[in-house]
């Protein structure tokens, strides 16, 4: 629901100099006042004397805690400080830590907080180097593939929780939050899954399997990517008749799949954050304007979608997106009310088609874009080091067997410049 222009006047009254919670994210010059997220106020904050990105937050501080308001503003955006629109609480803008030594220091000591996260995976933590580096600097965990559907439920009706298990367990054991990834998915189905037909037979499977997931990770798992890229363009860089991906679930139920999946998460944890999670959505382009009116629908229709996570793949085969695009087009997003994550990120060298200066500039822009953005909760990687990266071993990625060199730590563990320019972007330099 979006302010009307009377609303707007009396809020730019009411918020001249910044709200506190249940008031709008003043855009004034104090900035916004809200610290604790929650409740989304009902009216909004003034445009910035400073202009740019002013009255626009919902309420997301606490980073996942908020509720978040359900009216996004449109930005302040001029110098007269009249055009501030946002109609939620929190701060306007994100305040970086003086100092930190790890991205994890940076992201906890932030205002508001902002999750820094990497998928993990099993093997991963059989290596003493992978986990002391992966716990020190990150504080959110995506488990690689072993909460997938085929891990977890191989067989109908009949689970296998020890892979997702030790990930869970491990990253509770060192104080982290978990994203469950992912509820319902095309890929990575088990075969008895991808072979399902008809609406009831559908419909039943994805009810018995995500009520069995979040029901058995309830008390350890609070966010969840629900959907996964549910939506397919003719190119992998999101150009090219953008659609709805034919599945199993898109054959059986059309669009309607994905309320659906939403409102059995729902009736499952009334207060876990659910995301829609997809690639090469990253900047505006066609795959990106389908997936926002898309999700758009499901806010207008009352779906519980809370926010929407991009992945962040940059590079073949995927897009490439410099941060003032990225940064534009979380804003949007954010602007429906919702929560906005990068939730995959990694940018691949491989073939060279990413530079290593470009890879540089990218790592820091797009962290930033990110940062500046309180609605913008958390920021994955996905992997810790190099030679573990998925892009090394698919084809489309052209790496060829080779390193995509696409991550933060080499093989050694040690720190690569990719590192230093995520922790400027963190620190606000
Ligand atoms: O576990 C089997 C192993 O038993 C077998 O010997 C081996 C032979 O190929 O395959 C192993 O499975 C592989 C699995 O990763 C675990 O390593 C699959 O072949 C391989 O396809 C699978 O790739 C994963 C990919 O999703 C599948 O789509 C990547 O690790 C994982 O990083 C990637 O993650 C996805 C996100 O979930 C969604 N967004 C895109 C992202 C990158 O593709």
């Amino acid at each position: 629901m979006r302010s009307t222009p009377l609303t707007l006047l009396l809020s730019a009254f009411l918020c001249a100099t910044g709200c506190s919670d249940g008031g709008g994210g003043g855009g004034g010059e104090t900035g916004g006042a809200g610290t604790t997220g929650g409740t989304g106020g009902a009216t909004g904050g003034t445009g910035g004397a400073t202009g740019g990105t002013s009255g626009v937050t919902s309420g997301t501080s606490g980073v996942t805690s908020g509720t978040g308001g359900a009216t996004g503003g449109t930005g302040g955006g001029d110098a007269t400080g009249t055009s501030g629109t946002g109609g939620n609480d929190g701060p306007a803008v994100r305040t970086p830590a003086a100092s930190a030594s790890t991205l994890r220091e940076a992201g906890e000591k932030a205002n508001p907080p902002i999750l820094i996260g990497a998928a993990i995976s099993g093997s991963g933590l059989n290596d003493n180097g992978y986990k002391s580096v992966a716990a020190a600097e990150h504080n959110y965990v995506t488990a690689e593939n072993e909460m997938k559907w085929n891990a977890l439920e191989p067989n109908p009706g009949s689970f296998s929780w020890g892979s997702a298990d030790n990930i869970v367990n491990w990253a509770v054991q060192n104080g982290m939050q978990i994203k469950g990834h992912t509820l319902v998915w095309h890929n990575q189905l088990p075969g008895w899954a991808s072979s399902l037909s008809g609406a009831t037979q559908v419909e039943q499977a994805i009810r018995r399997h995500i009520e069995n997931v979040m029901g058995h990770f309830k008390d350890r798992v609070h966010t969840w990517d629900v959907v996964n890229e549910a939506v397919i363009t003719d190119s992998d860089t999101g150009v090219g008749n953008p659609r709805m991906r034919p599945s199993v679930f898109f054959n059986a139920l059309g669009e309607r799949f994905l309320d659906l999946a939403f409102q059995i998460a729902r009736e499952q944890d009334p207060t876990a954050k659910l995301y829609y999670n997809d690639y090469s959505i990253d900047a505006r382009n066609e795959k990106a304007d389908f997936v926002y009116e898309m999700v758009r629908g499901m806010v207008e229709r009352g779906v519980p979608i809370d926010g929407v996570g991009f992945q962040m793949h940059i590079g073949p085969p995927n897009n490439e997106a410099g941060g003032a695009d990225v940064a534009a087009n979380l804003r949007r997003f954010a602007d429906l009310g919702l929560e906005v994550l990068i939730s995959e990120m990694d940018i691949n060298r491989c073939s060279n088609q990413v530079t290593a200066e470009e890879q540089l500039t990218y790592y820091h822009d797009i962290v930033e874009a990110c940062f500046l953005m309180p609605e913008c909760v958390g920021i994955t990687f996905w992997g810790i080091n190099d030679g573990r990266s998925w892009l090394n071993s698919w084809s489309g990625a052209l790496c060829n067997g080779q390193s995509s060199q696409s991550l933060l730590f080499n093989d050694q563990y040690q720190k690569k410049e990719t590192y230093n320019r995520v922790m400027d972007a963190l620190l606000g330099r």
